[in-house]
């Protein structure tokens, strides 16, 4: 779906999950909601915080998994996913604390295996993402699966890609300072999610999203992956759409 620009769409995919969320509240479920970082959400998690704010959305009956995380970090690092979700969307809303999930980029080396399963454990038991938020990075990563990444890889500890850590770097101040791993889920989960929203705007995203919507489904851009996901929408400004 493309859009003139990129608050137009958030506004509408936030009306599509405030929506679902109403939906689930009426049938005394929660929803369950896969959420993402990086810039192409912000302005839809500020168009959510307004509907809380102005129009009583609750988020009591919200529960979520964050995509992914660095590591190693400390969740009160300015660096943090934690410190992203805390300051747009979770500190400004009603969600409960223990209703949202972001992986946990403090763990030792030998405890993420078991903690990757249990997290995977607890959307499984939940009956899965209802709906899964997605921004894609510039080789096509989808959360931190980088290039290569199999359509049934786990929830795990990866090594991020260069051009991932390169346009990471500005925010540490330098590639030095950038992490080289980071925890993610898995896309086997992520394909699994009943709908899945995967948003971009702006022509620098332009190319990757001609490769993932028209080209060949492959493990090179795993964002392409998606053209076989029965209820995915890519959700696009006119700059990132125009070599469609
Ligand atoms: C990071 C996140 C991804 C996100 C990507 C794109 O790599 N881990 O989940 O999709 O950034 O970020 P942006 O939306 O800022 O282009």
């Amino acid at each position: 779906v493309i859009f003139t620009d990129s608050l137009s769409a958030s506004k509408s995919v936030a009306k599509e999950i405030s929506d679902l969320i109403r939906v689930k509240q009426s049938q005394k479920q929660p929803c369950i909601l896969g959420l993402a970082t990086g810039s192409s959400p912000k302005s839809l998690y500020a168009e959510l915080v307004r509907m809380h704010r102005e129009e009583g959305l609750s988020f009591k009956n919200v529960i979520t998994f964050n995509l992914d995380e660095y590591y190693p970090m400390e969740p009160d690092s300015v660096h943090s996913y934690v410190r992203f979700m805390k300051e747009l969307l979770f500190d400004k809303v009603d969600i409960l604390p223990e209703n949202y999930h972001i992986p946990d980029g403090t763990l030792s080396k030998e405890e993420i295996a078991d903690y990757c399963t249990e997290y995977e454990l607890k959307i499984e038991a939940l009956g899965g993402i209802d709906l899964q938020i997605l921004g894609i990075g510039g080789n096509g990563h989808i959360g931190f699966n980088e290039s290569g990444s199999l359509q049934n890889s786990k929830t795990r500890l990866v090594a991020l890609d260069h051009i991932t850590r390169v346009a990471a770097s500005n925010e540490f101040l330098g590639l030095p300072n950038t992490p080289r791993t980071a925890i993610t889920l898995g896309v086997k989960k992520i394909m699994e999610a009943k709908r899945v929203i995967l948003l971009a705007w702006g022509e620098s995203k332009s190319k990757i999203i001609k490769e993932s919507v028209e080209g060949t489904v492959t493990n090179l851009v795993p964002a392409s992956y998606l053209q076989e996901h029965k209820n995915a929408t890519f959700v696009l400004d006119q700059g990132t759409a125009h070599k469609l």
